[in-house]
């Protein structure tokens, strides 16, 4: 695996003059030096299991087809450090996790390790697929609007820390895009937030159901 490293310092100056991100110069300076760490992948592995992500997320990282726990195999290392390190400190809303992810209970080598195990995990498991009616609409807004900053298939970005959205559950995407059309999600993109508050529910039916069906992308 490419080090986190290596693939982000180079684009971490241009990051923090994106527009939108809510974060404060203390907690972009706390990520950048997350990014900064030497991962262990192994390592990660088991702390994810030790740590208890797993009784969420599956051992496998697929989540919870049913309910709202995202899928995290293949995601994005630095997507992974700047969600949880958003969830620690509050600015992004997530109550039932939040306790686990603490200063005191999870230190920043451990998370590091853990997205480099997550990032590199070969994406598996039940994805929930949503009812297809709205695959045809979903695909053409999400080219119109969303490719843009998410790729065309998907994939994210990690050095701009785009999540990538292929492949992840119907219900949780759609719960996403709810959390961000209504100001619930804390941490989004303000110029996503923006967009997204336009769109009518039927149309976020119809991203989420394309989002799930897209196959998970190659790895580079
Ligand atoms: C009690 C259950 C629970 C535990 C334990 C838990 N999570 Fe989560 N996690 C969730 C839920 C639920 C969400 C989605 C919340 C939402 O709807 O926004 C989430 C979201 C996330 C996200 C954001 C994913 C994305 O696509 O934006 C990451 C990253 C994550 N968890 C990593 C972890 C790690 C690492 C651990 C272990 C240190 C962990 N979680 C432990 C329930 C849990
Ligand atoms: C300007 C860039 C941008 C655009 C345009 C954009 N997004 Fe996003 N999106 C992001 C970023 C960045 C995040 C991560 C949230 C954060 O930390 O700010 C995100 C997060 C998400 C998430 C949550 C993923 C997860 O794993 O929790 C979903 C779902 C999503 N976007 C869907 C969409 C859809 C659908 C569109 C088009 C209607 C869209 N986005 C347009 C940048 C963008």
């Amino acid at each position: 695996m490419k080090s986190l490293l290596s693939l982000l310092l180079a684009s971490l100056l241009s990051v923090f003059s994106l527009p939108g991100l809510a974060q404060t110069p203390e907690a972009q300076s706390l990520l950048a030096s997350v990014l900064a760490l030497k991962p262990n992948a192994e390592r990660g592995e088991a702390e994810f299991v030790a740590q208890a992500c797993s009784a969420c997320h599956r051992k496998d990282g697929s989540g919870k087809s049913a309910g709202n726990t995202p899928r995290l195999s293949g995601q994005h290392g630095a997507v992974i450090i700047k969600q949880v390190l958003d969830i620690r400190s509050g600015l992004r809303h997530n109550p039932p996790m939040q306790p686990r992810v603490t200063e005191q209970s999870l230190s920043l080598q451990t998370l590091a390790d853990i997205a480099a195990h997550l990032q590199a995990l070969p994406i598996s498991g039940t994805i929930a697929k949503g009812p297809g009616s709205g695959v045809a609409r979903g695909k053409e807004l999400f080219a119109k609007d969303c490719a843009g900053c998410h790729g065309a298939n998907g994939q994210g970005n990690q050095a701009t820390f785009v999540p990538m959205v292929a492949a992840q559950h119907y219900g949780y995407s759609l719960r996403e895009l709810e959390f961000i059309r209504d100001g619930k999600r804390g941490n989004s993109n303000r110029a996503m937030a923006s967009l997204i508050k336009t769109y009518d529910q039927d149309d976020l039916l119809a991203l989420a159901d394309y989002m799930a069906q897209l196959p998970a992308p190659q790895r580079k």
